[in-house]
């Protein structure tokens, strides 16, 4: 664990005190994408607004009525979420958990962030480490093609990330997340047909996937470098590193202030995350849909 605020000084253990560090829990704050397992829910209190992929009813529907399950305020329409919601700097703090990794201008996202919180908001992002996931093949994604996905104007997956996402997409002992401590075998989980079909229909239709692929140095070093190239005007606050017991880190992020992060420290602590992940030798057990 590791975080780069100076007022760092007793490191909370538990998830949500990494993702609220830094946050002024009485503000009206967004969490976007919560699903069915939101971090902010009214009834603990947080004065929140939510958006989604669905509204409230579709979301219930989907996921079983399952009770955990927030009232929705805004749900996605294709518009920005700056145009979607009407306002800017709203918030005084955003929280996403494993929805960066989804959107395909993951540029236009931070800036939509930017502008939606105010002069002093916190942007608290919880991203699962592309190393324990079903990403563990795909290599991750820098700064180059976050631009020319930005400059292109993306707003669906591309069908070559649908067809990488399905073709290298695995399970470890079963399971679509793991630990460093918890691998077991890995096993492919979709045949050439299945990314074949989804890489077609990738062409016309919304195919929600893992559109990056993040470990904790090369997320924190793509924030630096949008920010140098002045893409965003964010910048790492804090940062709470993936351990041997879990498989996602949290990155919190702020409009005013200055980086203290490094890119040659970053490159380094990416060579050494990559070199870590391919110390292990990967057992292949059976293909799951052959
Ligand atoms: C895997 S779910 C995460 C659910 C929950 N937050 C969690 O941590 O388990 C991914 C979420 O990302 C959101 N999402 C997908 N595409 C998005 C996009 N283009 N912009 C913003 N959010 C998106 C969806 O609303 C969905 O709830």
């Amino acid at each position: 664990m590791n975080a780069s605020d100076e007022s760092y000084l007793s490191p909370p253990r538990d998830r949500k005190g990494r993702v609220f560090w830094l946050i002024d829990k009485a503000g009206l704050g967004l969490e976007i994408g919560p699903s069915y397992s939101p971090l902010a829910p009214r009834a603990e209190g947080f004065n929140v607004e939510i958006v989604d992929h669905l509204g409230t009813e579709e979301l219930r529907k989907k996921y079983n009525y399952n009770p955990r399950i927030e009232d929705v305020d805004y749900v996605f329409d294709g518009r920005s979420l700056v145009d979607l919601i009407g306002s800017e700097g709203r918030y005084k703090w955003i929280i996403a958990s494993h929805v960066i990794e989804h959107v395909p201008d993951v540029i236009a996202f931070l800036r939509d962030c930017e502008r939606l919180i105010d002069g002093d908001g916190v942007i608290s992002l919880i991203v699962p480490d592309k190393r324990f996931c079903f990403d563990h093949f795909r290599p991750h994604s820098d700064v180059s093609v976050a631009i020319d996905a930005h400059l292109a104007g993306r707003r669906m997956p591309s069908p070559g990330v649908v067809a990488a996402g399905l073709l290298y997409n695995v399970f470890n002992g079963g399971k679509h997340s793991f630990t460093d401590e918890d691998r077991k075998e890995f096993q492919l989980r979709f045949n050439a047909d299945q990314a074949r079909r989804s890489m077609e229909a990738a062409k016309t239709l919304y195919k929600d996937c893992h559109v990056w692929c993040f470990t904790p140095a090369s997320f924190r070093l793509l924030i630096l470098d949008l920010q140098v190239l002045g893409f965003i005007g964010l910048h790492e606050a804090a940062y709470f590193s993936t351990d041997a017991k879990n498989s996602e880190f949290i990155v919190s992020l702020r409009k005013n202030g200055k980086s203290k992060t490094k890119r040659e420290e970053l490159l380094l602590d990416l060579e050494g995350e990559i070199a870590a992940g391919s110390a292990h030798v990967p057992i292949f057990a059976e293909h799951l849909n052959p």
